[in-house]
Formats: C-alpha cells, structure tokens, sequence
C-alpha cells in the first residue's frame, strides 16, 4: 500500500484545476443502465470509485470504455441483475443500481451495503420507495432482492424520513420508467441530485423540481443514451480552498462556482478567509491565524459533512475555541485521535467536537479509516511542522484525483512512496 509523505511548512500557491465530481458521476454512471446504446461520459475524474462502478456495470452486461476524463458506456440488455457482494463491499455506492434496475427489468438483486467506517449507514428509505412504487422487497442471504410482479414499477408519492442523497437518486431513476407520476417528499437537495436529474431529462425523462425538496418525475416509456460532461467536484474543490487557507497561502480553484459551497464560503468568510469570485473559479487568500467558528453538519445547503474533517484542521490554526458538531453520520470523527497525535487540542463528546486552537501541528505517521478523514489528514501535513507520512492511501484514491501531482502543482513538497502502510 502506498503513503503520502508531506513535508509541511509551505504556503500553496498557484492554480488547481478541479475535477469531475465523483458523487455526480457515481449515481449518473448507474443511470446509463436505464437506456441501451452508447453514452459518452466527460469530465469523469480518474478515481478508484468510478472504476469500481464500471466493474460493475461490465458484471451488469454494459461495455465499458474508461480512459479518463472519458467514459463510454455501451448499454444492451442483460440477463444479470445482480450487484454481487465482491463489488458492493468495496463501495456501498454500488447500491445506485438498485433504482435503474428494477426500473428497467422489474428486477434487481443488489447485496445489502452494511455499516462502513463512518456510519451504519441503512437503506431502508431506498427500500421503502420502492416498495411504494410497487416491488416486493425481500432480505435474503444479504442481499435485497426487488421485484415488480407486473413488470414495471408504477407512480406514487413517497416521503423519505431523511433525506437522503443516494435514496433519492436511487428513487429518481426509478421513477422515470414507472408508470405515472412520482412525487418525491424531502427529498436531498444537493447539487449532485440535480445533476443527475439534467443527465435524466437529457435521456428523455421529466424530472422536475431537483434541487428543491420536492421532485416530481412524469413516467417514460423508455430513455435514450446521452452525451454529458460531469459537473466539477465541489467537495474536491472545498478541500484545496480549506488547505490554501491552512497553509496560509493564496490558491485558484479553477473550474468551481462558490454558488454550489455557500454553507463552507460562508464559515471560512467568518474565520478570516479571503474568497474572490473570478471568471473561471474561487480565488482562496490565507493568513497565519484565524478566528476559530462553529459549525454544524447538515443536508445541502447547509454545511457538508464532506467537509467537515477538513474544516477542523483549519479551526486548528484559530485563536480560541470551535465547536463542530456532526449531525449526519454517527462516527465520522476518526480523524480527531490522529490529529491529537500531531499536537491537535480536540475533545470530543459525543456528536461534538471542541477544537482548542495550537501555535502549530509536528508531522507525524498517521491514517484513517475514511476518504475525508485521509484528505484532512493530508492538510494537517502540510502545515505541520517536519513530516508526515499519511498510511493507507487507498482511501484518497477513492476520490481525489492526483492529489499529490496537485498539491505538488501548488509548491507543496508532496510525494506518493510506493509500496508501504
Ligand atoms: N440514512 C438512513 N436510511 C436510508 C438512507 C440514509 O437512515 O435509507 C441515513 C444515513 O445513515 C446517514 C444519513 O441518512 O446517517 C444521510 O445519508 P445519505 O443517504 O444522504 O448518504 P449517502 O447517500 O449514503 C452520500 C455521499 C456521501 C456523503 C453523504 C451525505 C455519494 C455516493 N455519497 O452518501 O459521500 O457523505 O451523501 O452528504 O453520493 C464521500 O464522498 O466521502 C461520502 C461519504
């Protein structure tokens, strides 16, 4: 397994081009199942996620051409239904099959996801909807197995407990072959479920009201296949902004709107971070201190528990104290144990989080046990003092594209050691 080791203490500077966004790629690559032909993906980030889906989508019969940022998909129809335990275990994000499959076939069997690091992370509201809509759910063998005795799922109003942003997308694919109307209540509002819905109604469906918590899908009888360009990463995007703050630096984040990251644009304004709209991107000047800010996780818009971890790196340079509290995923704090190690004052109480601001971090050898986690581990190294050698990459290959030829494009003294952790 391969480590990034950062030797801290420089000030980013320069341009960092963002890429495409791996949770709006993710569910649109799955909806490619709902219409046969060739699709043509762009602007989809080279990431050990997208391959795993595509592994998938060639287990599901689709031909897949993957030679990033392009993806073809050739869709044709497929006697196998089945999302196998082998896939789903190594990305709970494979469920996203569920909602086109039995859409297209009347059928799926997807195995159950299970807990992962962060979460139990259930998906019951996805199951609910679809049994709404008309399929028989059953849980055998850890797998979910849905099947819509008449063949095709029908119209109905469902309204999700939480709202949640695969459930929703899952439940979005289904309803544009179901027969009728789908009203869709607290539904998830974030950008990357509008997306999804553009890429939809571009193959033909009628989704309305994305982006809102109420989506309204009028049934097709079929979709065709598309040509899109995925929408950049904003949580990518909101990472090289936080680590251009905490290493005090001034940073283009080329290719993202501030429009999608109002909720973070808005706490690092409030800490003393200096945000600039321009032409083509997020202009991001840092200082040395920063006033420490609260913050609480929450749906889209408020602020992303995606970037939660990071954002407490930079309250770690702020003078006094900032609570952080995480209301989405009950155990997504396994960074504060390995922050401590490198001279980080975090108490945690349950939800919350208190940060004591320090004059400095000392690099050390850290890793954790999930994506987000990992990169803020990364922005921890390269302010720290020394240096820090961040174990278990794997996880930062799931969604952060090159991140060590970025940083590196932005003077860090970065680089990938093969073979170790
Ligand atoms: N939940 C339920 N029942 C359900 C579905 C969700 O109780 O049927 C709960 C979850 O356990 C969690 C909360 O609802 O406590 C929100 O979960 P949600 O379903 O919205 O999360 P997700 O769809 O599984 C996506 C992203 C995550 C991101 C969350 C929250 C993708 C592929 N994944 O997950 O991204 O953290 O939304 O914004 O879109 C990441 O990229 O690092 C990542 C974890």
């Amino acid at each position: 397994m391969d480590n990034i080791r950062i030797v801290g203490g420089k000030p980013l500077q320069g341009t960092v081009k963002i890429s495409g966004a791996k949770n709006a790629a993710l569910p649109i690559l799955c909806a490619a199942l709902l219409a046969d032909g060739e699709h043509v993906f762009r602007n989809v980030p080279a990431l050990r996620d997208i391959e795993t889906t595509c592994a998938l989508l060639e287990h599901l019969g689709v031909r897949c051409e993957v030679t990033p940022p392009i993806v073809k998909l050739h869709t044709r129809p497929s006697d196998v239904r089945e999302a196998p335990y082998e896939l789903v275990k190594q990305m709970r994000a494979s469920v996203l099959v569920l909602g086109p499959l039995v859409a297209k076939y009347g059928e799926a069997r997807v195995s159950l996801p299970g807990g992962c690091a962060i979460g139990a992370r259930p998906i019951d509201q996805h199951l609910k909807g679809l049994e709404l809509m008309g399929a028989n759910i059953l849980l055998e063998h850890g797998y979910v197995h849905a099947s819509v005795p008449s063949g095709r799922l029908r119209g109905a109003e469902i309204v999700l407990d939480i709202p949640t942003v695969t459930g929703t997308e899952n439940l979005m694919c289904a309803a544009t072959l179901a027969r009728g109307r789908t009203t869709l209540v607290n539904a998830a509002r974030e950008p990357e479920v509008e997306e999804l819905a553009r890429v939809l109604n571009k193959m033909g469906a009628n989704v309305t009201g994305a982006g809102t918590d109420v989506i309204v899908v009028e049934g097709v009888e079929g979709l065709q296949p598309v040509d899109h360009a995925i929408m950049p990463d904003r949580i990518e995007a909101g990472t090289y902004m936080v680590a251009a703050a905490a290493t005090a630096g001034n940073v283009l984040c080329d290719g993202v709107s501030l429009d999608h990251l109002e909720a973070l644009a808005a706490k690092l304004r409030k800490a003393g971070v200096i945000l600039e709209r321009e032409a083509n991107g997020v202009r991001v000047i840092g200082r040395e201190r920063y006033q420490a800010v609260d913050v609480t996780t929450a749906p889209h818009p408020g602020f992303p528990t995606d970037m939660q971890a990071q954002f407490m790196v930079l309250m770690c340079r702020a003078s006094g104290r900032s609570v952080i509290t995480e209301t989405i995923f009950e155990n997504r704090f396994m960074h504060v144990s390995e922050l401590n190690r490198m001279g980080a004052r975090i108490d945690v109480h349950g939800r919350m989080a208190a940060v004591n601001g320090v004059d400095s971090l000392q690099g050390a050898e850290v890793m954790a046990t999930d994506l987000r986690a990992s990169a803020s581990l990364v922005i921890a190294g390269l302010f720290a003092e020394g240096t820090t050698d961040v174990l278990r990459v794997y996880h930062i290959d799931r969604g952060y594209e090159h991140i060590e030829a970025k940083f590196a494009g932005l003077g860090a003294n970065i680089q990938r050691v093969r073979g170790h952790g």
